[in-house]
């Protein structure tokens, strides 16, 4: 087990599969999928969907986006994500260093009704998807800046950031979301540094009350998105709290 942990530090793909697979039996969304998509670093693309399961895989909007074209577009967004991505008010996401792969995914959510909220839903109705790879790559090319973890709550976060939760079959954040929290863009897993840390908790609340997404599918509207609702379920408020502040520091 000490060798399990020692692993789950650093996000190698054993520590992946390691998290993935402590999940298998309360996420039957073919594990091996995610397995593949981090395998194949340079060809995202190369990941199978399921027939039978979640959405074909999100474009690349690495290979198709414009920063040139984004930032012309992203000054509607500042009012509320901030300067380039670096929001102030913390109901506002920051967006500034987040995965392409992974906005651009959240934007189609936002337009296709599936992830609600009433300002985004207008903000994505008008984009078109040429828009949003533009978008997804000016946003990741941003540099996060932000504000620092809560001294009274970064260490358990951290602790929980980096080993999990084994007595409630919680993995260690670290395996996916990356040691700086920068996630991992080929498999469009989300950064989570210098996020805002009341979002963060907002969005584990959502999770875990099985609300991020709606309709017949919702906990499996991303090919991801199972993983996090079946984590997210298994933390105490506390421990939200505790690993939201962690992440808020993180760069
Ligand atoms: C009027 C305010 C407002 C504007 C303008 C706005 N947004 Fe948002 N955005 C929000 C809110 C609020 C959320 C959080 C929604 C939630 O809690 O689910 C959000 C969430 C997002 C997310 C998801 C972030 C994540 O980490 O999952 C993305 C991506 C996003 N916005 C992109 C954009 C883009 C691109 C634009 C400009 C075209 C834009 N937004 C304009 C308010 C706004
Ligand atoms: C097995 C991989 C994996 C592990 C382990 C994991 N996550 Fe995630 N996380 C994801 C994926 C994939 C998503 C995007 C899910 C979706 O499509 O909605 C995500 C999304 C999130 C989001 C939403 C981000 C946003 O911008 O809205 C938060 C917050 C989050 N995770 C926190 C955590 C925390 C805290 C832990 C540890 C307790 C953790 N995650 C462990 C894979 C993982």
């Amino acid at each position: 087990m000490a060798k399990r942990s020692a692993l789950l530090i650093v996000p190698t793909l054993a520590a992946l599969v390691a998290a993935t697979a402590a999940l298998a039996a309360a996420a039957p969304a073919a594990p091996a999928a995610h397995a593949a998509a981090a395998q194949t670093a340079t060809a995202p693309q190369a990941a199978p969907a399921a027939s039978s399961g979640p959405p074909a895989v999100t474009p690349d909007p690495y290979s198709d986006g414009s920063v040139q074209a984004g930032a012309a577009k992203a000054t509607m967004c500042f009012a509320c994500h901030g300067p380039d991505g670096n929001s102030v008010s913390p109901v506002f996401p920051r967006l500034a260093g987040q995965n392409a792969v992974y906005i651009a995914e959240q934007l189609r959510l936002f337009r296709g009704g599936i992830r609600q909220n009433p300002m985004m839903t207008a903000m994505a109705a008008g984009l078109s998807d040429e828009d949003i790879d533009n978008l997804a790559v000016f946003f990741a090319a941003q540099t996060p800046s932000g504000l620092e973890a809560d001294p009274t709550l970064w260490k358990a976060g951290q602790a929980l950031y980096l080993s999990g939760d084994r007595k409630h079959d919680v993995p260690a954040c670290v395996a996916c979301h990356g040691p700086t929290g920068q996630g991992n863009p080929a498999a469009g897993y989300p950064a989570l540094r210098a996020q805002q840390s009341a979002y963060v908790v907002t969005q584990l609340q959502s999770y875990a009350s099985g609300t991020r997404y709606s309709g017949p599918n919702a906990t499996t509207a991303t090919p991801n998105s199972i993983m996090m609702f079946t984590i997210a379920k298994r933390l105490s408020p506390a421990q939200m709290q505790a690993v939201a502040s962690y992440v808020q520091g993180l760069r």
